[in-house]
């Protein structure tokens, strides 16, 4: 039988020290020196929908007209290095680490790897309305850059795609130091096996994993009683003050302020990896891309074969129709959440 899509190529593997005193100072001086950053949601979601498809989980069709701003958290995200190019220089040798990039390699028995992004997030005290999600995979040919969110998750939980896999792994250190939740959760056997997680704290210390074939979430963390930030916008940013803190802005606005021992960072640092020359080649001069008008072939191939009417897409990255198909003839989601970490749902009432 064809193994669960959405099982990694390896578990994750609890790593230590993964960054050097040296470069968690230069880590943390783009943090704090170069905001404002803004919040993950207005950089990947413009609907509750989207952010739905990507990390809904099995129930949220019981909400009743979600609103994106309903799952907003207090969670931001800036860029040091992406497109295989370090975007702060001050890192450049960290986001062409040898160690990094032979971690990733080690994981997959690759011969190659090639950075790709390499990202932080910074988390005041928060909820987390994630049901698990995996990170957007890509394919020879069709990735993030040119296709959108939906159909890469449905592409990657269809499992019809393998042939043309870019192979991927991440390197993500965590910095959290409190036992208040704040862990890590993953669902290593699959979405209907039962989690795992690792828990706080987390100091320079995180995992080596798998995370586009991987179910996983962050968890809720800092103080319960400081968990929701009454104003926050999709518009709202975060910047650094003086030494130890951060303050959330609308605008010209102060809208929350926060100490670092308060804060859940982390820093993800992510590559493909390639076996051979052969394959580096087969990506890199594009001699077997797969396409939309393939993918869409074979989703409807795979469809008739099961006795699924699919409507013929005219624009199939946006026919409502052929979207809801294949959302629902792939759809799979976390059956179950550790006890310690329970599912947060938004209070829309
Ligand atoms: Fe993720």
């Amino acid at each position: 039988m064809k193994e669960h899509p959405m099982i990694p190529a390896a578990r994750p593997r609890f790593v230590e020290d993964i960054y050097t005193p040296d470069e968690q100072a230069v880590l943390f001086d783009i943090i704090r020196t170069r905001g404002p950053w803004r919040l993950i949601a207005a950089q990947h979601f413009s609907s509750a929908e989207e952010f739905l498809a990507v990390a809904g989980g099995r129930n949220h069709t019981r909400m009743s007209a979600p609103a994106l701003s309903d799952f907003l958290t207090p969670t931001f995200r800036g860029y040091i290095g992406n497109y295989g190019t370090v975007l702060e220089q001050s890192a450049h040798d960290i986001y062409y680490s040898r160690r990094l990039l032979d971690m990733i390699k080690s994981m997959h028995g690759a011969s190659y790897a090639v950075p790709n992004s390499f990202l932080f997030n910074l988390r005041a005290p928060a909820h987390s309305f994630d049901a698990g999600h995996f990170d957007s995979p890509s394919w020879r040919g069709m990735d993030k850059f040119n296709t959108p969110t939906w159909l890469l998750s449905v592409m990657a939980k269809s499992g019809l795609f393998d042939r043309w896999e870019l192979r991927s792994g991440q390197v993500i250190a965590y910095y959290y130091d409190s036992d208040v939740d704040g862990g890590f959760t993953y669902w290593p056997e699959g979405p209907d096996a039962p989690p795992a997680r690792y828990p706080a704290p987390f100091r320079n210390s995180g995992i080596l994993t798998h995370n586009e074939k991987m179910f996983h979430r962050g968890e809720a963390s800092g103080p319960r009683h400081m968990r929701s930030v009454p104003d926050l916008q999709l518009d709202s940013a975060i910047h650094g003050v003086g030494d130890s803190e951060w303050a959330i802005c609308n605008g010209d606005e102060e809208i929350a302020r926060y100490h670092d021992r308060h804060m859940r960072f982390l820093f993800h640092y992510g590559a493909f990896v390639f076996d051979d020359m052969a394959e580096l080649r087969r990506y890199f001069e594009h001699t077997d891309d797969l396409d939309l008008d393939t993918a869409v072939a074979i989703f409807t191939d795979d469809l008739r074969g099961r006795g699924i009417r699919c409507p013929e897409p005219t624009d199939p990255l946006h026919d409502r129709d052929f979207v809801s198909v294949l959302n629902s003839a792939y759809a799979m989601a976390p059956a179950e959440y550790p006890a310690e970490a329970p599912l947060d749902v938004p209070n829309t009432a």
